[in-house]
């Protein structure tokens, strides 16, 4: 299986799901299936990853350290920028080169917008952008369309309700990028000035996709497949911004009654008060299972970044 696909990875940063087409993603799908059903406990034998989280993380960072040991790799990193020499003025630039020439790939979490891209202009080994600002989270992107297909067994015809902060949740940005690429319709419901940004909407016509904007959550799900919900991004709001934001929707159990019975909700967590945890014991949740496959995603996207020739049959 899938021992003669072109590893377009290997070697390669990853940054943003622009650098993906829909032959990459299926092929990814399958990787992640072999990683949940054999797994590879020697894919990164002899490597060494560098985690540089300067922004707080549970899952990404947690989900990448044990993707790497069940890979037989080595992590080493921060999860605190204050105890590192930025503290004491160094530019990433500079931190990235230097990182660089340790280790074999770099894990970077940044709150600036393209400090992924700048990193991968100093860096000599791959960068894997595990979030930049509000930017972009490719690898977020890659296991919520894994768990998108592993739900609904297809990424064609389904109905995507996204809710929430669309304006700087970075997850819904790269899902709206990377199921472009396949046949499916939005729906997006969004408080009061935190609605899809402009360049995501002229995208979405460039490629013909169908999207309708609802103000009303409980009129929208009855038509959705996927309910991508998503937190205010509190941290990317100026005060002014977060003064005047009207209430975040919140979905309730209730408000379920009429969805389709294989509907699934997504959720790239944390989770505030968006959801309520009535609907976690309901088979409509799948956030949970969501968030475990953030660790076979992960396992995926090494194994083809730092392995020329996937083999998967032979590399185990
Ligand atoms: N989904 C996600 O990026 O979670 P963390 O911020 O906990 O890594």
């Amino acid at each position: 299986m899938f021992s003669n696909i072109q590893n377009q990875l290997f070697n390669n940063h990853i940054l943003s799901l622009s650098q993906f087409d829909r032959m990459m993603l299926e092929d990814l799908i399958q990787a992640i299936l072999y990683m949940k059903t054999h797994g590879m406990p020697n894919a990164l034998s002899g490597k060494v990853i560098g985690s540089c989280f300067m922004e707080p993380s549970t899952r990404t960072r947690l989900s990448f350290d044990v993707a790497i040991k069940r890979l037989g790799g080595h992590v080493i990193g921060f999860d605190n920028n204050e105890n590192t020499s930025s503290r004491k003025g160094e530019s990433l630039s500079d931190m990235m080169c230097v990182i660089s020439s340790y280790v074999d790939a770099i894990i970077l979490r940044h709150p600036k917008e393209g400090s992924a891209y700048l990193a991968s202009q100093l860096s000599s080994v791959p960068i894997i952008n595990a979030g930049d600002g509000s930017n972009q989270h490719p690898t977020q992107t890659v296991l919520d369309l894994f768990s998108i297909y592993e739900s609904q067994n297809t990424l064609d015809g389904l109905t995507i309700l996204c809710v929430g902060d669309l304006k700087y949740g970075r997850t819904v940005h790269s899902l709206i990028h990377a199921l472009s690429y396949f046949k499916v319709q939005f729906i997006f419901v969004a408080p009061e000035g935190l609605q899809l940004p402009q360049y995501l909407i002229e995208d979405l016509d460039h490629n013909h996709i169908a999207y309708e904007v609802y103000s009303h959550l409980e009129k929208a799900i009855p038509q959705a497949d996927i309910i991508y919900m998503t937190r205010i991004q509190q941290e990317r709001l100026d005060d002014t911004e977060y003064q005047y934001l009207v209430t975040p929707y919140l979905l309730k159990k209730a408000m379920l009654k009429k969805a389709k019975s294989n509907m699934k909700i997504l959720h790239p967590l944390p989770r505030l008060n968006e959801i309520e945890l009535a609907i976690d014991h309901t088979p409509f949740a799948y956030y949970f299972q969501q968030a475990t496959n953030g660790m076979y995603a992960r396992m995926a996207l090494l194994t083809l970044l730092l392995n020329k020739q996937a083999h998967w049959g032979t590399l185990t």
